[in-house]
């Protein structure tokens, strides 16, 4: 396919005097000729401008304000009943050799997916605008910054752009006249003839396609209007493209909250922890420690990405990229996450949740008793009784992470904070104990890189089923996931100190399908032990797969004898669910063999030996 001529050139040659990067100007000319917007509008990230856009976007159906007495500053959006999660088999990684994305991610030749895209982006535009959105992922100027400019054609991106990241004018100027950046193209995939009306949330049913080019540092994502589909700062560049920078740089990008933990005796760690989508990871960042805590207090870096480099000492220091939080509603209560829904009481966009008579929102999980009437995500009428869910599973909220009251002191600090354990948790109903340290950095990587976890609705598919999912990464690495396991084993060569590395699940239930462990703010028992040990302040047990808290290691204070009876139960293993789990791992390390890292098979080998010795169920000492 041709790139025509730019027929009109004062469309994109008409940029602000802030913009002096002619490269990003052509770059915006050779995309409006090719997708034919009716016009552009340059970002400049001001309060005005986002006031004016959600004002259109108000007028043209895709928001609903909130009553400012309930909700100020806040809208409620409704996507298409189509357009509600990332699309995991729409997502490609298109490295110029096969290899090199890896038998994990779906790929396309570069030049053929270009083909296909360049067709596709051909006049998608028409009767829409163009948005030239520039971003900074990460505080504006930190050494571990970096900048992307996202052009696309949804208001609705616009506004959460400005919410998620950094964006506007000053990222631009930091830009100057060379600057490198991430090229970020979007479009909803669902141009408009002369004269056709709107929909409320455009977007294209048949074709959905969220590509990036690894090599040249470039995304093109065509169909979709949602979350990580169309934020490209998020998991398009800020996971999938930075990961593969992070390797051929030597540093980290990965699915991570970062949190702060404050001791009584003063001291301050940071810990950053990688679960799936939608398994705790906004709930964990902002947890709030239970009264038999005193003087221990969590902070919030970070609830989703961590950008984590070792620095001049050889520690490793972590960064936030993002600026705000999207976050999952359903479940999200004063009981469960307080943080947050003091976060959520302005200023926020959410979309697919309930509407309340009284124009405000809820969700599921909000409050015990639903409201008698509501309107549904979809804008039906709902009672409680209707038999449908009132907010989407995967409805999200997007807001300021400045509005969170645990923000921690350092989150903008353009440094980064040392981090001084990694977390790995996924959602296992079974077999999975509540915790456990690795015997070292190497086996650290293996508990990590064979994490098992039940899928979610934060992506499109079946829900409930378990699936290995490396790192938390599985959908987010943007190289092959056994190069990944390398680049993971080989940092602990750039340190003088490696973090800890700890394996938690929250999620393990009983026979009869409840959770053993309650979860939320009660996981602080568990990480005053991670943190203790970090400090040298507790003790560990030696389990067959590695160092667990003996009961009296764990503050009960304040929590019914019960729940000491089921850690011991959630804390047990039993030997022939392991055996099935290690044939999982294998499963895993035969879809990786070529380029599977050895030490990684060995340590299998050591785990399974060691389970042949492990009594039929082992638990920790009575
Ligand atoms: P993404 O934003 O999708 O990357 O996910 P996230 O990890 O930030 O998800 P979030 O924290 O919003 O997870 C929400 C889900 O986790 C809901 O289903 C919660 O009920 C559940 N959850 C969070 N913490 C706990 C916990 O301690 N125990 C249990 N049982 N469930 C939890
Ligand atoms: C996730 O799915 O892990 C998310 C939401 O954080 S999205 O940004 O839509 O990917
Ligand atoms: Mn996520």
């Amino acid at each position: 396919m041709k790139i025509e001529a730019v027929t009109s050139p004062t469309i994109a040659l008409d940029a602000p005097p802030w913009v002096r990067h002619e490269a990003l100007k052509h770059w915006v000319a050779q995309v409006c000729a090719l997708t034919r917007p009716e016009r552009v509008v340059w970002c400049d990230g001001s309060q005005a401008e986002y006031d004016r856009l959600c004002g259109e976007l108000v007028a043209a159906g895709t928001f609903f304000p909130l009553n400012p007495a309930k909700r100020p500053g806040s809208y409620l959006s409704r996507s298409d009943p189509s357009d509600v999660a990332r699309v995991e088999d729409r997502t490609f990684i298109c490295s110029v050799h096969r290899q090199d994305a890896g038998p994990t991610n779906n790929w396309v030749e570069p030049l053929d997916m270009k083909r296909t895209l360049t067709r596709l982006f051909d006049g998608c535009m028409r009767g829409r605008t163009l948005y030239v959105v520039p971003f900074s992922m990460g505080p504006l100027g930190s050494p571990i910054a970096q900048i992307g400019v996202e052009l696309t054609d949804s208001a609705y991106v616009a506004v959460s752009m400005r919410i998620m990241t950094r964006m506007g004018r000053s990222a631009m100027e930091l830009l100057g006249e060379d600057g490198a950046f991430v090229p970020c193209l979007h479009s909803v995939g669902m141009p408009l003839a002369p004269g056709q009306p709107d929909v409320p949330w455009p977007c294209n049913p048949e074709h959905k396609y969220i590509v990036h080019f690894p090599e040249e540092h470039a995304i093109w994502s065509y169909g979709s209007g949602y979350g990580g589909n169309a934020l490209l700062g998020k998991k398009c560049f800020a996971l999938r493209i930075a990961s593969s920078m992070g390797r051929d740089q030597g540093w980290l990008a990965e699915h991570m909250l970062i949190l702060g933990v404050q001791s009584p005796q003063g001291d301050k760690s940071y810990l950053a922890a990688a679960f799936p989508s939608a398994c705790g990871k906004t709930n964990f960042a902002m947890l709030i420690p239970p009264p038999a805590f005193a003087g221990w207090k969590v902070t919030t870096v970070g609830d989703d990405i961590a950008w984590i480099k070792p620095d001049a000492q050889g520690r490793l220091r972590a960064i936030n990229p993002e600026f705000g939080f999207f976050g999952v509603a359903p479940g999200t209560s004063w009981q469960s996450n307080p943080n947050a829904m003091e976060t959520l009481r302005a200023n926020c966009i959410f979309t697919n949740v309930a509407l309340t008579e009284d124009g405000d929102v809820w969700w599921e999980g909000m409050t015990d008793t639903p409201p008698a009437r509501l309107t549904d995500w979809q804008g039906e009428a709902w009672t409680p009784d209707c038999g449908r869910k009132a907010a989407h599973p995967n409805a999200r909220f997007t807001v300021p992470a400045a509005q969170c009251p645990s923000i921690d002191p350092a989150w903008e600090d353009p440094a980064g904070v040392p981090i001084s354990a990694f977390v790995f948790g996924g959602r296992r109903s079974s077999t999975v104990p509540l915790v456990l340290e690795s015997f070292s950095w190497t086996d650290g990587v293996y508990l990590a890189a064979t994490m098992g976890s039940e899928t979610t609705a934060a992506a499109a598919g079946k829900v409930g089923d378990v699936r290995r999912d490396p790192f938390a990464m599985l959908p987010f690495c943007g190289y092959n996931m056994a190069d990944y396991f390398d680049h993971w084993l080989s940092m602990a060569h750039r340190l003088t100190e490696t973090p800890r590395i700890f394996c938690v699940n929250w999620f393990r239930k009983t026979a009869d399908g409840r959770f053993l462990w309650p979860g939320y703010g009660e996981n602080m028992r568990v990480l005053k032990w991670i943190v203790d040990r970090c400090h040298g302040r507790t003790q560990a047990v030696q389990s067959p797969l590695g160092w667990m808290p003996a009961s009296q290691e764990i503050l009960w204070e304040g929590l019914p004898e019960t729940v000491q009876e089921a850690f011991h139960d959630a804390m047990s293993l039993h030997r022939e669910e392991w055996m099935r789990e290690l044939l999982l791992h294998e499963e895993l390390f035969i879809r990786l063999y070529d380029r599977l890292p050895k030490e990684l098979a060995l340590r299998r080998e050591l785990m399974l030996a060691a389970l042949s010795r492990a009594p039929e169920r082992w638990s920790l000492p009575a």
